[in-house]
């Protein structure tokens, strides 16, 4: 039997749900609002791209912006360990406002954890 990966098993539907309910949480966080956009329907549309790939659905991120490079692209951004706990923090009330539970909630969660750890860039009393 093949595997589903868990972009089939959460879907389209409910990752885009849970993007934008990660960027309502984003708009409204003291510590991160001040490094993104005030306008985030890009940055939503990019990382509804992306996440549809990380989860191992097509590869609609790099078909238009090519390699990721997630670590060069934030390096604009002071990515301080508080930043990166904040991020982690909207996106679990994300998943909890969408219901995204269980081993698959779980097993998301810990990719994005180890991702937003490869982010920091900056020690805390620099940000
Ligand atoms: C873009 C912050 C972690 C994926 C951005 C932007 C900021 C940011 C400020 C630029 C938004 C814009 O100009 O539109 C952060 C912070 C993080 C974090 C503070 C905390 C660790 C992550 C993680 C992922 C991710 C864990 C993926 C799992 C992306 C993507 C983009 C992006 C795909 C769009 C890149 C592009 O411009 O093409 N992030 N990010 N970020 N972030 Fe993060």
């Amino acid at each position: 039997m093949e595997a589903r990966t868990l972009y089939e098993i959460i879907g389209e539907k409910k990752l885009h749900e849970l993007v934008d309910q990660f960027y309502q949480n984003v708009s409204k966080h003291p510590d991160l609002r001040p490094i993104f956009p005030d306008d985030l329907t890009e940055t939503a549309r990019k990382q509804k791209q992306f996440l549809t790939q990380f989860l191992g659905g097509p590869p609609l991120y790099t078909q238009e912006h090519g390699h990721p490079m997630l670590r060069r692209r934030h390096l604009p951004f002071p990515i301080t360990p508080k930043r990166a706990k904040a991020w982690l923090d909207c996106m679990a009330r994300a998943m909890d406002a969408v219901h995204l539970e269980g081993e698959v909630r779980d097993e998301f969660f810990s990719r994005l954890a180890f991702t937003a750890q490869h982010m920091i860039n900056t020690p805390e009393h620099a940000g």
